[in-house]
């Protein structure tokens, strides 16, 4: 990836995207990127944290189309990690086109469950006993390496092997990964949203890339407010891998569209995020059913809660510390 340097004032063209990076202390990472995306946090806006390959740690802050708030963030690392912190802090503008090239690069296969999910350049080499999803690295989130993405195709991979939902929605789908991987299971409709404009064209063209584009229903809108989306209610899953702030305010119409014996994947959460969201949606009466922890993130399984004859809650809840396993 190359990072050039800009001025305070510079102008940022369309689809640009501006990186923070900070060498930081590793105790010091994950507080620091909580606290920036609390503060900051929305879908113009990501924050990663890293081992270098010298074995130090480094934290970058990503900002889309937007220009950042650089007295703000030093405030931020400064109040955490110390004035050192704050003043190693540099910005830099990531070129479009490097960007890609750096993430094709690096992709190899990933597998999460019966899924693998490969770029063109790997279609031979995936076994026939899997699901592949091709996926070409895009200006678009989920080619399958983030511990979000993988968490929501462990939670799908779990849940198909007991269930087959009539209807899905995925809410966020980026690249299309989770709809495409849930309707080549079902061979059943699904729906998709993505408040993206060029995000809902990768996810249509990866759609009809791996065959499922005459199941696959991309819509542009935020959550599930669309009359396309409103028509289909009453889904047995929703998938929303997407940040804890949307998560939240998603919670009431989410819970409102889905089916009596219906379940919702959530994704985007760091540990220690995961219990507010669980709490908004325990609200509209969901319990928790399985918590997947992987590569720093958290994904939940939540389902409607279900009453015995006798009225009691019956919920088996698992948790699962997945591996981080690239390949
Ligand atoms: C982290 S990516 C997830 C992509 C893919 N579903 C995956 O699991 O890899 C989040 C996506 O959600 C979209 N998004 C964020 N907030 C949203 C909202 N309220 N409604 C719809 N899409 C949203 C973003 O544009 C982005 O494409």
């Amino acid at each position: 990836m190359t990072i050039i340097d800009i001025e305070p004032d510079a102008i940022v063209r369309p689809a640009a995207t501006i990186v923070a990076h900070v060498p930081i202390a590793e105790a010091d990472a994950e507080p620091v990127a909580q606290a920036l995306t609390d503060e900051l946090g929305g879908i113009e806006t990501a924050v990663a944290t890293f081992e270098t390959p010298d074995g130090s740690w480094a934290l970058e802050l990503y900002f889309f189309n937007r220009m950042p708030d650089e007295a703000r963030i030093r405030g931020l690392v400064a109040r955490i990690a110390g004035s050192r912190a704050a003043c190693a802090l540099t910005f830099g503008l990531v070129a479009d086109n490097d960007w890609v090239t750096a993430s094709l690069a690096g992709l190899s296969p990933v597998r999460a469950g019966r899924f693998v999910i490969h770029g063109r350049h790997d279609r031979a080499s995936v076994g026939v006993n899997r699901v592949a999803i091709e996926i070409e690295a895009a200006l678009a989130f989920g080619t399958g390496h983030h511990g979000t993405t993988r968490g929501c195709l462990l939670a799908l991979d779990q849940i198909l092997k007991a269930h087959r939902p009539r209807s899905v929605l995925d809410i966020g789908t980026g690249t299309g990964v989770l709809a495409i991987a849930a309707a080549k299971v079902l061979r059943r409709p699904v729906a998709a949203s993505d408040l993206d404009r060029e995000a809902v064209g990768i996810a249509r063209a990866n759609a009809a890339l791996n065959g499922a584009r005459p199941l696959v229903e991309v819509v542009h809108a935020a959550g599930s407010r669309s009359p396309r989306l409103r028509a289909r209610n009453g889904f047995d899953l929703v998938l929303a891998n997407i940040l804890l702030g949307p998560l939240k305010r998603l919670a009431a119409s989410v819970v409102a569209q889905l089916s009596a014996r219906g379940r919702v994947i959530l994704s985007g959460l760091l540990p220690a995020q995961a219990n507010a969201a669980l709490a908004a949606y325990r609200r509209g009466g969901l319990v928790l059913e399985r918590r997947i922890v992987l590569e720093g993130w958290t994904t939940l399984v939540l389902a409607r809660r279900r009453t015995t004859p006798a009225g009691v809650v019956a919920t088996p809840q698992r948790r699962i510390v997945a591996p981080a396993i690239h390949q």
